[in-house]
C-alpha cells in the first residue's frame, strides 16, 4: 500500500503501530515498541486506562468544543505534549524533526531527548518560536550535561525536563533477542532482518546512518545509535540524587519538569524543591518492570503535590478517551511517547501528523460525547466509581 493510502487507512494508533511493524526491521520496531523484562508494567500502563469508565452527561449543547488548555503556564492547543524519545532517527531519518514539526502543526509542546538523533540546535531551527522542552539525562560527565543545558537555554528551549527513573538501564530483553547488544554485532539475524525491509535500508543509507547528535564530543561509543539499545544507561550517572537535582533547579531559570515519579513522597519533595511540573511516568514500562501503572500512581502524586506543581502523566496513552480519563482524574495533561513514534517511524512527519489527527479527533469526540465543551469542564464527576471502578475507589478521592 502506498505511503499516503496506508496512512489514510490508519484509524487508530494501533493501525500506525501495525504499519510501523510492517515497515521497520524487527529489531528496530522492538527497540521502540518494547519494555523491560516481562513487560508487565508496559501492559499495565495500557490496562489501567482500559479499567476506567466514564459517566457521560447528555443534553448539553456541544456544537462547539475546544480542547485547548494551559500547560506549564503556556498555551497548548491540546492537553498533551510529545514525550522525549531517543534514537528516533533509527526509525526515520531525523524522526525528531518530524515529531517537532507535527507538534508545531498541532500547537502542542515538544520534548527533545538527550539521546535524540537531531541536535538541540537542529530542532530549534526546524520549529522556530515553538514551545520546546529539553529532556536531560544526567551523564557521568556532569560538565557535558551542564553544557547541554546551556545549549538548550541558548537555543530558546522554555523547559528543562529531568528524567529520574533511569539510574541504570532497564533490562530490555527484546533487544537482546534481536542482537541489538553491546558491542553491536552484524549477525545473520539482524542482516536478514534488514534485508526484509529494503525501503527502510535505502532511506537510512541515503540520509547517512543516525548519530546521537547531542552527544557528539562525549565519546565515540556513546554517540553511535547502533549501540544504544543495550547501552541504555551506560553513560548516565547512578549517583544523581536530590541535592544534584536542586543544583540543576537553581541553575535553570525557565520551567523545570521532573519526569519519572510514581510516589507521593517523592512528588512532595520535588514540589518543595520548586519544580513546576511532575510527570508521573515509568518510562513507558522500559525501566523497572513490575512497577506500578502510571494512571494508578497518579492520584497519590496529585494528593501529595496539591496546587504547588502541575501533574502530567504518560504511559499507555493510545486513545483520545485516555486523555479525558487522565484529566478527569486530575492530570493537567499527558505526554505521548509511542503513539506519535509509531507514526513518525512508519511515515515521517506525515505519520506523526496522522497520529495527532487520530488522537485529537478522538479527544474532541469523547469530550462531546461526554457533554463537555472545554478542558476546564473535565472533572472527577466523569469517572464511574461503581463495581468496575471499585479497585481505584480507595485511592482516588478526587
Ligand atoms: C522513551 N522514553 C524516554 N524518556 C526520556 O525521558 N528520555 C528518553 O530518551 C526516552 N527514550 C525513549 C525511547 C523510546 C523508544 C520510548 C518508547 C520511550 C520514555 C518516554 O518519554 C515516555 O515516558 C513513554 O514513552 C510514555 O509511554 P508511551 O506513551 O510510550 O506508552
Amino acid at each position: 500500500m502506498s505511503g499516503n493510502r496506508a496512512l489514510r487507512r490508519a484509524f487508530r494508533i494501533e493501525d500506525l503501530r501495525a504499519l510501523a511493524r510492517r515497515r521497520l526491521p524487527r529489531g528496530v520496531f522492538d527497540l521502540f515498541d518494547g519494555g523491560a523484562e516481562d513487560e508487565l508494567t508496559l501492559a499495565d500502563n495500557r490496562a489501567a486506562f482500559q479499567r476506567v469508565r466514564l459517566r457521560p452527561k447528555v443534553l448539553v449543547d456541544v456544537s462547539r468544543a475546544d480542547a485547548s488548555t494551559q500547560l506549564l503556564g503556556g498555551p497548548s492547543a491540546l492537553p498533551m505534549a510529545i514525550a522525549p524519545t531517543g534514537a528516533v532517527g533509527f526509525g526515520w531519518p531525523h524522526g525528531e524533526v518530524a515529531l517537532a514539526r507535527a507538534a508545531q502543526a498541532f500547537g502542542i509542546p515538544f520534548a527533545l531527548s538527550t539521546s535524540a538523533t537531531s541536535s538541540i540546535e537542529r530542532i530549534a531551527a526546524a520549529v522556530p518560536g515553538h514551545r520546546l522542552w529539553f529532556q536531560a539525562y544526567i551523564l557521568k560527565d556532569r560538565d557535558f550535561t551542564m553544557k547541554l543545558v546551556e545549549r538548550a537555554r541558548a537555543a530558546g528551549f522554555e523547559g528543562l525536563m529531568i528524567t529520574v527513573d533511569l539510574p541504570v538501564g532497564g533490562k530490555r530483553e527484546r533487544d537482546f533477542r534481536n542482537d541489538f547488544s553491546i558491542p553491536f554485532r552484524w549477525t545473520p539475524r539482524n542482516l536478514r532482518d534488514f534485508a526484509l525491509r529494503p525501503a527502510w535500508v535505502a532511506r537510512q543509507f541515503a540520509s547517512g546512518l543516525p548519530v546521537m547528535e547531542n552527544l557528539i564530543g562525549l565519546s565515540a561509543a556513546s554517540t553511535s545509535t547502533q549501540a544504544i539499545a543495550s547501552s541504555v544507561g551506560r553513560n548516565y550517572d547512578p549517583s544523581f540524587d536530590w541535592d544534584a537535582l536542586r543544583r540543576l533547579r537553581d541553575a535553570w531559570a525557565g520551567k523545570f519538569i521532573v519526569k519519572g515519579i510514581v510516589r507521593g513522597d517523592d512528588a512532595e519533595r520535588a514540589a518543595r524543591l520548586g519544580c513546576d511540573a511532575i510527570v508521573v511516568s515509568n518510562h513507558g514500562g522500559r525501566q523497572l518492570d513490575g512497577g506500578v501503572a502510571t494512571l494508578d500512581a497518579m492520584p497519590e502524586v496529585i494528593d501529595a503535590v496539591g496546587s504547588r506543581a502541575s501533574v502530567l502523566v504518560d504511559g499507555g496513552v493510545r486513545r483520545g478517551s485516555d486523555v479525558v480519563k487522565a484529566l478527569a482524574m486530575g492530570a493537567a495533561g499527558v505526554l505521548v511517547g509511542r503513539a506519535t513514534l509509531y507514526g513518525a517511524c512508519a511515515a515521517g512527519e506525515a505519520g506523526a501528523v496522522r497520529a495527532l489527527e487520530i488522537l485529537s479527533d478522538e479527544l474532541l469526540r469523547t469530550m462531546r460525547l461526554c457533554g463537555i465543551r472545554s478542558t476546564a469542564e473535565i472533572g472527577p464527576d466523569l469517572i464511574f466509581r461503581g463495581p468496575l471502578g471499585a479497585q481505584r475507589e480507595s485511592s482516588f478521592t478526587g
